[in-house]
This record gives structure tokens, C-alpha cells and sequence, in this order.
């Protein structure tokens, strides 16, 4: 079962999947006929709602306490009433400048010290009562005026928070949050080991916001900066709630950002959503890049409590950041959009609209070119895209369906690691998240679905669940995990699982801890890290765990005291010692995997593992992706090809609608490069515009098409 709903998630009212992008008409003001363009455009392109006024925060404020709402008042009614719905912004993420210069203390002050100056975005001082008295002031004046507007669906705050400030005021309240946390310097100093390098605090006011070498200090650096950024959103919200109750609230999450827990964010929104840009790539290995954005859409619906979710922006051809720009090749914008749907987004929207002239993304990709009609390549394939989603009402508001495996994805755990100096090298860079996605990935190539759930979700109902790395490991976590296992559960752990409790202090007694050698039937001796070029060879003991298999980067050294060896290591001087294995404990069983493996020896542990637990699994060629997703006409079911190459399976006889080019396929198909196929959609009479058909044409003969706009 997913984890049980601590609150409902509360999306926009919808009946179809809402499709939209960034829609920025303050940059437009005073050329009236792109404005009114703009209405025509979107409706050509099927758009249905459009998030507005994200920096607009000097057209609405021109000076202090003054509000000019005239061109937003007609921006609303325009978009309202071609029938569109608004999510409108409240512009905190780009202060105005007359404001950064009036109250230097807004902005944000770096770890050198420096005060930065007016300008940039997103760098607001998080704790500065006079920013966020003015934002709250200017968040109370929109909802008044625009509370009651038709087209108002949702408030989307700020934009992508991040970042932190060191600035007095931080400081001060870093200390404050310290004090409450521990209540003693006693206790801070006990908690961060204060007495290594003699960095014993004996006044709160010694302690900085930066020091590397005190490993607690910098988790609570980051839980302080995570708390501080959430109630800035609290009260960006406190305004919204009051004034219009029933106008849900959200802000656009970045994936795994590295610095923020947004299981905390999420219980303060009403909804969830997230902006993926999957830099254009079309690499012999891109399709492994797909399976890590499956990663991040399971994220989002797991922070959804399973719900469907937003995604507010992608890009709908290259972006201007990356360091190759690449476009986008035929049918991968359309791909994507539905492998967001297909994990459970029932809203989605692009960065953004129409290219500026002007600024550091006028070469950014829009639905709109600087050429300013509906003949773009990429106007076209959003217009197709609009016309697909709208053939998927019936998976809008419909929960998706549970997983059979759940898989822990922990910012405390990455946090912890990456506030250690070691174990792990340096130059790794996300170490916790690149083993999530490596395990997810081989999860989904075995053709088993994942959810993924925080470490304190409810696991009851899972067959198995997999922590990845879960290097901070408290006793309570532990003994909820455990129980789960002694009620009939599996638990599949691995390497750098289980060494600090919640302040970074290493678990004595033996890795991994707190006590669970016994329940693991293992002891972690140490752990050695191989250069890049070095691998150690794995030798399977049971059956299926054969053939070549290699470690890489990390391996543990690992005594089996009571589990069962399911392969052990084949070279260097821990030659024999065992690094796959099983206990059983209780009802259930624990796995674990004290080593980097790759791909294909980790495809060869889950393949076990779903035959071990009878785990429902399909086995379909690499970068080849089928997901079923419930709606209220029955299931939908989408089936991906991932890579640039053609590929050759056999889809069975049920037909399923290329959406492409409308035709229907069945049995042995030829799968195009980044093809999407679809079934359980009603085809209904239309025509597809040929544009997005850039391959050459097949034969196959029951012509369909998708629904026509009505
Ligand atoms: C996002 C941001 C957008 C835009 C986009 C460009 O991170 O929220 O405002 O800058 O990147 O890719």
C-alpha cells in the first residue's frame, strides 16, 4: 500500500490534464498585439493554463506600497475568458530593485561575508523580517484582488527556493534554532563531538554557520537553512490560506536538490510539483537518462502521498545553460511529457511561453520562437502534444496505482554523507542519490515498480523495501524497519548503510548499526574504495548470480555471522569474503549488497530477488519501458522505447495506438527511436497534423487516429 495520507493533496480542478507553460505577459507590456496573440497561440497549441507574473514583482509594485494591477487585471480576464486557467505567482523569487536597495538586509550574505549585490534572482535573505513582511503584504493585496477571479486555480509561490545566507540576522537565528534543538551547550557539544580539534563552544554566539571540520554543525547548518526556507513559505502562505481557503498552494521543487528535504516542504502544500530539464541527449546510453527521470517523477508522487502531481516546468525544446544544447530529436519532447503522465503528473507545463528579446534566456526553448507564429517545429510538436494529453482525460484525478516495492529516498541520509569527510571519495559528487538511481534503474529494467517513500512512511503492504545507502540510521527507523521484517517483510540494504545516528556520531559495536548485525547476520569490518579503472571480480553462489560480475568504487569487507552467502568476492586480499547476502529474520528477510555492483550484476541480484519473492515483473529489452496507469475508463497503458534505436518486440494482440502517427500496432512491432505506444485511449475520428513524423513511414494497416480538440 503507498503510505498512508497524512493530508489530501489538492490539486486544480480539472477534467482534463492540464497543459500550459511560464507565461510571462509582464515583459510584453505595451505591445498589445502579442498579448492578444498570445490568447490565439495557445489555443492553437491546445494550452489550458498558464502560470503568471513569477518576476513580476516591480510591474505590480512600482514603488513602495503603490500596486499597479491594470495589466494584470487584463492578463487574468484574457486568459480567463478564452477559458484557461491561472496559476498565479507570488513574486518573491526575484526581489525588485528599489526594494534591494532601500533594505540591504534582504540580501543575501555569503560564506565569505559579502553582502551580495541587487540583482540575480532566487537570493533573498530567508530570514530578514522586513522582506518577508513585504512579501506578505503584496501576497494579501493579490489574494484580495484576485481571490474571487474565475481563472484563479492555484497560487504558485516563489520559484524554486534554494540557497542559503550568512548574514547576521541567519546567524542569530541559526543560534536561536540551536538553543531550542538541544537546549544546552552541554548538549551541542556532545551531539557535534566538539572535543575533536578542541572546537568546544562555551558561548552560543561563537558558533558559525561554516565549519567543514565539525560534521554536526554542518547537518544542522542544512536543517536549519531547510526550516528557515519552509517558513518562509509558511508565511508567503499564511495571506493565501486566510483570504482564499479554497486556492491550493504549491511551489515548483527541483528533483533532488541537494540541499533541501522536501518531505518537509510537502507537508506544508497542498499539492506537489517539480521542474525536470533532461539535458537533450542522444548519446548511445541516453535511454539510462530517461530511467533517472522516472526516478525523480516517482520522487514527486511519492511526496504526493501517491497522488498525481504537477509538473510546472520542462523545457519544450533545448535549454540555454547546458554545456551542448542540444534540440530535442522527434517524439522525445512528446516521450517525456508522457512519462510524466505515465508516473502520475496530471499537469503539465513548459519553461515557458515565448522567447523574451532580451535577458540570459531569450535563447532558452519556448512554445513561441522569437518568430512569433504557430510554423515552428516545436510550436507544432506542442500542439501535437496538446492534442495527445487531451485523449488522456480519463487518467486526470485518478490515483495512480501502488508499487509492489518501495525504495527509501532519505535527504538526511545524503546530508550526513555528504557533510562526512569520507567514506566515500570526494570526487564522486551525489553519492546517496547515484546509488538510489542505479538500484531504481535495475529495479525497472527487472520490470518491477517502485514507489518511492520517505524513512518513516508506512512500509506495511510492500513486498520489498530497498534503502539504498541509508548511511544515518536512528533507532527508531531501525527498529520500524525491523518490525516490518519480522511481520514477513524483505529489506534489501546496502553498502554505507546504518554508520551515524542522527548528529553524525558513527554507531560503535560494529557497521551497520544501531544493532543490526544480528538482524543482517553480518558484520562490516571496513570498507575500500578502488580507482576508476579498477573493478574486483564477484563470484555468484546461488543460482542466477552467475557469470561476470564485477564491483566497482566501493566494496565492503564483510564477515557473514549467521546470513547466507549469495556471492562473494573473487580477488584482491578480501578474496571469498561474502559481499551478497541473505538473512532470514523473523517472517521476513533481509538483503544485503555491500558493494558498488555493476549494471548487469545488480540486474542479476533484483532478477533473483523478484523470483525469491515472486515479485510481478516483466522482462522487456534494455531502455524499454511499459507503465500502467489507472483511469476511470480502466487502466492506460504506456509503453516507451527509451533508446535511439529501433527495437523488435512482441506487444500482443491487443492493439495499441502509435502516437506518432495515429496508426495501430500489435503483435511483433517495430518500436522507432523514442517511440511512445498507448492503449486503453478511445481513438476518436481526426487527423493528424505530419509534422512530427520524421521517420520513414511502415505498413502497417489499421489506421487510427487520437482525439480531435472539440
Ligand atoms: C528553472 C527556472 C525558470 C527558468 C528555467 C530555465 O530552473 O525556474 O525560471 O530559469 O530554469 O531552464
Amino acid at each position: 500500500m503507498f503510505p498512508v495520507k497524512k493530508k489530501t493533496t489538492r490539486l486544480p480542478a480539472s477534467e482534463v490534464v492540464l497543459y500550459g507553460a511560464d507565461y510571462n505577459p509582464d515583459q510584453w507590456l505595451g505591445h498589445d498585439h502579442i498579448l492578444r496573440e498570445d490568447i490565439e497561440l495557445m489555443k492553437r497549441a491546445g494550452v489550458t493554463s498558464a502560470s503568471v507574473g513569477i518576476f513580476s514583482w516591480t510591474a505590480l509594485e512600482p514603488e513602495p506600497g503603490v500596486y499597479k494591477f491594470d495589466w494584470l487585471d487584463s492578463t487574468m480576464d484574457r486568459l480567463g475568458g478564452a477559458g484557461l486557467l491561472v496559476f498565479l505567482a507570488t513574486p518573491s523569487g526575484s526581489k525588485p530593485m528599489w526594494l534591494s536597495e532601500m533594505h540591504p538586509e534582504i540580501r543575501r550574505v555569503n560564506v565569505d561575508g559579502m553582502r551580495q549585490p541587487s540583482g540575480g534572482r532566487h537570493n533573498h535573505c530567508p530570514t530578514s523580517p522586513v522582506y518577508r513582511e513585504v512579501v506578505r503584504r503584496l501576497n494579501h493585496a493579490l489574494a484580495l484582488r484576485y481571490g474571487s477571479h474565475p481563472a484563479l486555480a492555484l497560487w504558485h509561490i516563489g520559484n524554486e527556493f534554494n540557497g542559503d545566507c550568512h548574514c547576521d540576522l541567519c546567524r542569530a537565528a541559526f543560534h536561536d534554532w540551536l538553543r531550542g534543538h538541544y537546549g544546552s551547550l552541554d548538549h551541542l557539544n556532545s551531539a557535534w563531538w566538539t572535543s575533536f580539534w578542541n572546537h568546544t563552544f562555551t558561548d552560543w554566539n561563537q558558533i558559525p554557520t561554516v565549519d567543514r571540520s565539525i560534521d554536526g554543525l554542518a547537518l544542522d547548518w542544512l536543517r536549519f537553512v531547510n526550516d528557515q526556507h519552509v517558513s518562509f513559505l509558511e508565511n508567503e502562505m499564511a495571506p493565501l490560506r486566510e483570504v482564499t481557503p479554497n486556492i491550493p498552494c504549491t511551489t515548483n521543487f527541483m528533483g533532488t536538490i541537494p540541499t533541501l528535504n522536501y518531505w518537509q516542504w510537502a507537508k506544508s502544500l497542498d499539492c506537489i510539483s517539480n521542474d525536470i530539464y533532461p539535458l537533450p541527449d542522444d548519446r548511445e546510453d541516453s535511454w539510462k537518462k530517461s530511467l533517472g527521470s522516472d526516478f525523480a517523477h516517482c520522487l514527486m508522487r511519492g511526496l504526493a502521498h501517491g497522488d498525481p502531481w504537477i509538473l510546472m516546468e520542462c523545457s519544450p525544446s533545448s535549454v540555454n545553460w547546458g554545456k551542448v544544447n542540444k534540440l530535442k530529436r522527434p517524439q522525445v519532447l512528446m516521450q517525456e511529457v508522457l512519462q510524466a503522465v505515465a508516473n502520475g503528473a496530471d499537469v503539465i507545463h513548459y519553461f515557458q511561453w515565448r522567447k523574451g528579446r532580451g535577458g540570459s534566456e531569450k535563447f532558452h526553448g519556448a512554445v513561441v520562437d522569437h518568430e512569433g507564429s504557430s510554423h515552428s517545429r516545436v510550436f507544432k510538436e506542442c500542439a501535437e502534444v496538446g492534442r495527445v494529453l487531451r485523449s488522456l482525460a480519463s487518467i486526470t484525478g485518478v490515483r495512480p496505482d501502488q508499487a509492489p516495492v518501495a525504495m527509501v529516498y532519505d535527504w538526511e541520509s545524503r546530508w550526513a554523507l555528504d557533510a562526512s569527510i569520507g567514506p566515500k571519495r570526494e570526487t564522486w559528487g551525489d553519492v546517496y542519490t547515484r546509488t538510489c538511481v542505479e538500484h531504481f534503474r535495475a529495479l525497472r529494467s527487472a520490470g518491477i515498480e517502485v514507489d518511492i517513500v520517505p524513512v518513516d512512511g508506512d512500509f506495511s503492504g510492500y513486498r520489498a523495501v530497498i534503502t539504498p545507502a541509508l548511511y544515518m540510521l536512528e533507532q527508531e527507523a531501525r527498529n520500524r524497519l525491523t518490525a516490518y521484517v519480522e511481520g514477513g517483510g524483505c529489506w534489501v540494504a546496502t553498502f554505507l548503510t546504518g554508520y551515524v545516528d542522527r548528529h553524525n556520531r558513527c554507531w560503535c559495536g560494529g557497521f551497520p548499526g544501531p544493532d543490526l548485525r544480528e538482524v543482517f547476520g553480518l558484520w562490516n569490518e571496513e570498507v575500500d574504495y578502488l580507482f576508476d579503472d579498477e573493478e574486483v571480480v564477484i563470484r555468484g553462489c546461488i543460482n542466477g548470480l552467475t557469470g561476470d560480475m564485477r564491483a566497482t568504487d566501493i566494496v565492503e569487507h564483510l564477515h557473514a555471522e549467521g546470513a547466507t552467502t549469495m556471492a562473494a568476492l573473487d580477488s584482491e586480499f578480501y578474496a571469498g569474503a561474502p559481499i551478497i547476502l541473505r538473512n532470514h529474520w523473523g517472517d521476513g528477510a533481509c538483503y544485503y549488497v555491500g558493494a558498488r555492483l555493476d549494471e548487469k550484476s545488480l540486474l542479476a541480484f533484483y532478477n533473483v530477488l523478484s523470483g525469491e519473492l515472486a515479485l510481478p515483473c516483466e522482462e522487456l529489452p534494455p531502455g524499454v519501458v511499459r507503465k500502467t496507469r489507472l483511469g476511470s475508463n480502466g487502466p492506460v497503458e504506456f509503453l516507451f522505447n527509451y533508446t535511439k534505436h529501433e527495437v523488435v518486440i512482441d506487444i500482443g494482440e491487443d492493439a495499441y495506438l502509435r502516437v506518432s502517427d495515429g496508426v495501430s500496432v500489435s503483435g511483433n512491432t517495430t518500436l522507432r527511436p523514442y517511440e511512445t505506444l498507448l492503449r486503453g485511449v478511445a481513438p476518436s475520428p481526426g487527423k493528424l497534423s505530419h509534422h512530427v513524423t520524421h521517420y520513414p513511414p511502415h505498413h502497417e494497416s489499421k489506421k487510427a487516429t487520437l482525439p480531435v480538440q472539440t
